[in-house]
C-alpha cells in the first residue's frame, strides 16, 4: 500500500502574515491565547467541549455517551435523536432570521432568486412531502444528479427531513458512472433535471439518468426539475415533474426523529481501485463539525454573506455551501456555472452584485484566474470581501500571494484548509483572528483534531521531517464506514498505521508545527480538487476492447494541479495515432466524465513492470513529467521497456 518513499522538503518559505488588530479584536477567535485554551480543552475533555457544541441544537431526545469508540468504529451523541434539516431551518424560525436569506442564489444566464430560512423550509417541507407521495421513506437512498439550482439545496435538505440518505453525484459525471453509484448503494430513487447549463450549453442529465437506470433494478423513481426547458422523454409511472408533485404539496412536514447515527448522506469519493467509495457520513457529529468549523474557520457572523464556489456534488457543497453555513444562520450564495461564463470576470461580478464578504474557493480557480489576468477582478469593487479561504489541494506560496494582493486587497486574512470528503469538516486550518499564516501551509489542528506527521511504523517525525498524515483520535464528523464495505473501510483508513486514521497525504510539520501537505502518497490523483483513482481511469482505458493494457499517472499541471498521462498497451500493433487518442479519450470521458479525459496518452508495447508484475507508476510518472533521470530501476523486470519509453518520449 504505502510506500516507504521519503518526502523532500519544500522550498522553505519564510513570509507569516499575522491577522490584523482590526481583523481579531471583532473576530470569534481573538488570538492564539484564545485558540490554545480551547484547544486544549477539546482534547483534554472532549465530552464536554462537544456537549456545549451539541447543546446549541434541537435534540428530540438526549443523548447519553458523548462518545462510544471501537476502533474504527465511532458513534457520537450516543442514543441521542435529532435530525440536521430541522436544525438547519425549523431552528431558526422562531427568531430574526425567519425572514434572512438562507440561500441567494445565481444561475449561470444570469437569473437569480433569494429564498429566505422561512421560503426554504416550506419548499423543504414540501419536497419532502413530495418524495413521500411517490413512495419514498426513511432508510431509502436518493440519488440527486442535479444542477447547482435552489431545488437542489432543497432536495437535500428534503432527504435528510424524511431521514432518506441522499447521495448527491456530480452532474459532470458520466451516464455510466451514474449507474455504479446507483448500483452501489442501491438507491430508489434519481432526482434529476431536464438538463443544466454549463458554459452555454445543456447538460443532458435526464437523457443520462435514462441510461443510467437502464437495467437499474433498485430505481423506482425518478422526479426531474424543469431547468433549460428542452425535451425530455418522461416513462410513465416511473417518472415525475418536480413542479407537478409541488403543485399539491403540503407545507406541513414535522421533521423525523432520527437517531444521532442515522445516515446521512453517501458521498463517493475515489481511492486506489477502481471501484468508487461510498464514504458514509452519519447525523449527529456531522451537525456539530461543520457548524463548528463554519463559524470558527470562516469567523461566520450574522451580517456576512458567503459564498462558497464549490459544487454540491462534492463534499465542500455539502458541508460549506448547505449544512454548516445554514447551521450557523447564515446567508449562502449558490452560484450555478462556470467561473468564465460568459467571460473570466463572472466571479468578481458575483462578488460585486451581492458583497460577499467571505469568499472560499479552490487553489485550480485561482490559478486560473491568474492566467485570465489582473484586469477582470481589478475591473470590480472587491472591497466588501473581509476573509478569503481555499481547499481541495496545496495551494502554492504564488498563487497564495496572488489571491493576498489581488483578491484580498491584503487586508483579508487567508484560511487554506485542508480535510477530505472522509473527514466531512475541516480538520487543518488557520482560525482567521488567530493564527499567523504562512503561504502554503493548512496551518495548525481544529478543535478536537489530533494530527500527526509519523513514519510507517507511528512514529512521530521531528520538526521539518516529512511522513504520512495520521489522525490520532476519533472526531464528530469522521467517516463511520465505506457504504456496504466496513472491510474497506477498515483496510483503506485504519491498518496502515496502527491505531490511527490514515489520510493517503503526506505532510511535513515545521518548526512551529504546521502542517504543509505535500500530496498523495497513494495512487490517487488530485485534478482540480478533485480525486480520482489512477485505477478507476485505467479500469475504464481497459474497457475498451482494443486496449490491452493501461497504466496513468498524475502528473503536475499548470492550472489543474495535477492532471493525467495514460500510457496504453492496444490489443494490435498500434502505435502514436491522433485519431485513436482522441477516440480513447473521449473513451474515458463517456466512461467517467469530462474530469477524467486524458491530457497525455502514449502508446507503449510494453509498461515498465516489477518482478511480481507490478506495475512501476513511479517510473512512468518520471517519463511523463519528461524528468531527464528516472529514479531507482533496480526492481524493473526488463530494462528495455523503459528505454523504448524514453526513447519514444525523445521522438
Ligand atoms: O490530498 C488532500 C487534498 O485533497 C484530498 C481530499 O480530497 P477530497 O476528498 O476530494 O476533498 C476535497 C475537499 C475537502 C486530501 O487528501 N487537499 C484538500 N485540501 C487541501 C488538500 N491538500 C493541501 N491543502 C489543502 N488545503
Amino acid at each position: 500500500m504505502v510506500d516507504d518513499k521519503q518526502f523532500d522538503t519544500l522550498l522553505q518559505e519564510k513570509r507569516v502574515f499575522r491577522p490584523s488588530r482590526d481583523f481579531s479584536k471583532q473576530a470569534h477567535i481573538t488570538s492564539m491565547a484564545q485558540y490554545r485554551e480551547m484547544y486544549e480543552e477539546s482534547i483534554k475533555r472532549p465530552s464536554r467541549f462537544w456537549t456545549k457544541v451539541a447543546n446549541n441544537f434541537h435534540w428530540f431526545k438526549k443523548w447519553g455517551k458523548v462518545l462510544e469508540w471501537s476502533e474504527p468504529h465511532a458513534k457520537w451523541f450516543v442514543g441521542g435523536e435529532t435530525n440536521i434539516s430541522y436544525n438547519c431551518l425549523d431552528r431558526h424560525l422562531t427568531t430574526w432570521r425567519k425572514n434572512k436569506a438562507a440561500i441567494i442564489w445565481e444561475g449561470e444566464p444570469g437569473d437569480s432568486r433569494i429564498l429566505t430560512y422561512q421560503e426554504l423550509h416550506r419548499e423543504v417541507c414540501k419536497f419532502a412531502n413530495a418524495m413521500r407521495s411517490v413512495g419514498i421513506r426513511k432508510g431509502d437512498r436518493v440519488i440527486i444528479y442535479m444542477p447547482q439550482t435552489p431545488e437542489a439545496a432543497i432536495a437535500m435538505l428534503a432527504c435528510a427531513r424524511i431521514g432518506a440518505p441522499h447521495s448527491v453525484v456530480f452532474a459532470g459525471f458520466s451516464a455510466n458512472s451514474l449507474r455504479d453509484r446507483i448500483d452501489d448503494c442501491r438507491a430508489k430513487a434519481v432526482l434529476t433535471a431536464d438538463g443544466g447549463f454549463r458554459r452555454g450549453n445543456i447538460v443532458p442529465l435526464k437523457k443520462n439518468a435514462d441510461e443510467a437506470c437502464k437495467g437499474a433494478k433498485s430505481i423506482k423513481k425518478m422526479i426531474v426539475l424543469r431547468r433549460t426547458g428542452n425535451k425530455v422523454t418522461m416513462k410513465r409511472g416511473r417518472d415525475h415533474w418536480y413542479h407537478d408533485l409541488m403543485e399539491n404539496a403540503s407545507t406541513d412536514c414535522p421533521a423525523a426523529r432520527l437517531d444521532s447515527e442515522h445516515p446521512l448522506y453517501i458521498l463517493y469519493t475515489s481511492g486506489t481501485t477502481g471501484k468508487p467509495k461510498g464514504i458514509m457520513h452519519t447525523t449527529g457529529g456531522y451537525m456539530c463539525g461543520t457548524y463548528l468549523t463554519s463559524k470558527y474557520v470562516f469567523d461566520l457572523k450574522d451580517e456576512d454573506t458567503y459564498w462558497c464556489t464549490a459544487d454540491i456534488g462534492w463534499v465542500t457543497g455539502h458541508s460549506y455551501i448547505i449544512y454548516g453555513p445554514l447551521l450557523n444562520g447564515a446567508t449562502s450564495v449558490m452560484y450555478e456555472g462556470a467561473p468564465n461564463h460568459p467571460d473570466p470576470g463572472r466571479f468578481w461580478d458575483i462578488v460585486e452584485k451581492y458583497n460577499i464578504n467571505i469568499f472560499y474557493t479552490a487553489p485550480t480557480a485561482i490559478r486560473a484566474f491568474m492566467k485570465w489576468g489582473d484586469d477582470h477582478p481589478n475591473g470590480r469593487d472587491l472591497s466588501s470581501l473581509r476573509l478569503l479561504g481555499t481547499v481541495g489541494e496545496p495551494i502554492n506560496p504564488e498563487a497564495w500571494m496572488w489571491y493576498h494582493k489581488v483578491i484580498g486587497g491584503e487586508r483579508c486574512p487567508i484560511v487554506d484548509t485542508w480535510w477530505q470528503t472522509e473527514t466531512g469538516a475541516i480538520m487543518i486550518t488557520p482560525l482567521p483572528g488567530a493564527t499567523p499564516t504562512k503561504p502554503g501551509t493548512a496551518t495548525l489542528p481544529f478543535f478536537g483534531i489530533v494530527p500527526d506527521v509519523v513514519t510507517k511504523d507511528g512514529v512521530s517525525v521531528g520538526p521539518e521531517g516529512g511522513g504520512l498524515l495520521v489522525v490520532r483520535k476519533p472526531w464528530p464528523s469522521m467517516l463511520r464506514t465505506i457504504w456496504g464495505d466496513d472491510a474497506r473501510y477498515k483496510k483503506q483508513y485504519w491498518s496502515d498505521v496502527q491505531g490511527c486514521y490514515f489520510t493517503g497525504d503526506g505532510a511535513r510539520r515545521d518548526k512551529d508545527g504546521y502542517v504543509w501537505i505535500m500530496g498523495r502518497v497513494d495512487d490517487v490523483i488530485n485534478i482540480s480538487g478533485h480525486r480520482l483513482g489512477t485505477m478507476e481511469v485505467e479500469s475504464a482505458l481497459v474497457a475498451n476492447p482494443d486496449v490491452a493494457e493501461a497504466a496513468c499517472v498524475g502528473i503536475p499541471h499548470e492550472i489543474k494541479g495535477e492532471c493525467i498521462a495514460a500510457f496504453v498497451t492496444m490489443k494490435g500493433a498500434n502505435r502514436k495515432n491522433d485519431k485513436l487518442e482522441k477516440k480513447l479519450k473521449e473513451w474515458v470521458v463517456k466512461e467517467i466524465g469530462a474530469i477524467a479525459r486524458p491530457d497525455y496518452m502514449r502508446f507503449t508495447d510494453a509498461l515498465p513492470k516489477t518482478r511480481s508484475g507490478k506495475i512501476m507508476r513511479r517510473l512512468l510518472r518520471d517519463i511523463a513529467s519528461g524528468a531527464d533521470q528516472v529514479g531507482d530501476t533496480t526492481t524493473l523486470e526488463d530494462i528495455s521497456v523503459l528505454q523504448s519509453l524514453q526513447q519514444y518520449q525523445d521522438e
